[in-house]
């Protein structure tokens, strides 16, 4: 079906920028920022990165939910009642640690990365003291150490992910094209390899 491979192919694309994200983050944004001449210039690069970090980690995160939650909505239609057998206990920890990767990301973005900026804003007004030094570093740390948090947990959950589709592959009707060609190439793989077939053609062939 045309349409949910759309959605699983934007599924995909969606995971691979946030995962980008992550990555540009942690070895772009912070160590480019740490080359700036001053401290005021470095908080404006800072600023200006987090600036597109933040909502568009927010919007890859919300395009991944809704393109999973309509792809489960038309695998649970086909499977029936076969649904909660064949893929409930992967999806439900792929569930988790999703949810959990999505506080994640709501901690960076808003408890940590916007905060820099915000705080510059409240300062500038005069309503406050900017962060200093050493509050700003913390919070990059943090930054940091969250970001690669969240890569691991991406990394679970695309292997969770996995496992789930490779047990909804079986019935083509709802397997996803991707699934069902890496479970084609397995299968023809297995059959390559195996001793009984490789004997066999060595018998037609002599
Ligand atoms: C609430 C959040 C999510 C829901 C409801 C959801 C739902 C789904 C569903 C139903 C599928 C099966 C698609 C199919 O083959 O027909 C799927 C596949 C997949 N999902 Fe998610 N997902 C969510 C979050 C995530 C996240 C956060 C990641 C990674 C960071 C992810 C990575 C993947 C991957 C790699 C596949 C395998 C695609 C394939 O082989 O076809 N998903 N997801």
């Amino acid at each position: 079906m045309i349409g949910g491979e759309i959605l699983i192919w934007l599924h995909l694309f969606a995971m691979a920028a946030y995962v980008g994200a992550q990555f540009a983050v942690i070895y772009m944004l912070i160590p480019a920022a740490e080359t700036a001449p001053d401290e005021a210039s470095r908080r404006k690069s800072l600023i200006a990165g987090f600036k597109f970090y933040n909502p568009f980690t927010i919007a890859v995160l919300g395009i991944i939910v809704i393109t999973g939650a309509m792809r489960l909505t038309d695998l649970k239609a086909s499977m029936k009642f076969d649904y909660f057998e064949r893929i409930g206990a992967p999806l439900e920890l792929k569930l988790g640690l999703a949810f959990l990767l999505i506080f994640i990301q709501t901690y960076i973005t808003f408890g940590l990365a916007f905060r820099i900026g915000r705080q510059e804003e409240v300062a500038a007004h005069g309503d406050g003291d900017p962060f200093t030094v050493e509050q700003v570093d913390s919070m990059l740390r943090r930054i940091r150490a969250m970001a690669w948090f969240t890569i691991v947990l991406a990394a679970a959950v695309i292997w969770v992910s996995l496992t789930m589709v490779s047990r909804a592959v079986n019935n083509r009707s709802t397997a996803s094209l991707i699934s069902a060609r890496i479970a084609a190439g397995a299968h023809r793989a297995s059959i390559c390899l195996d001793p009984t077939t490789i004997s066999t053609a060595r018998e037609v062939i002599v």
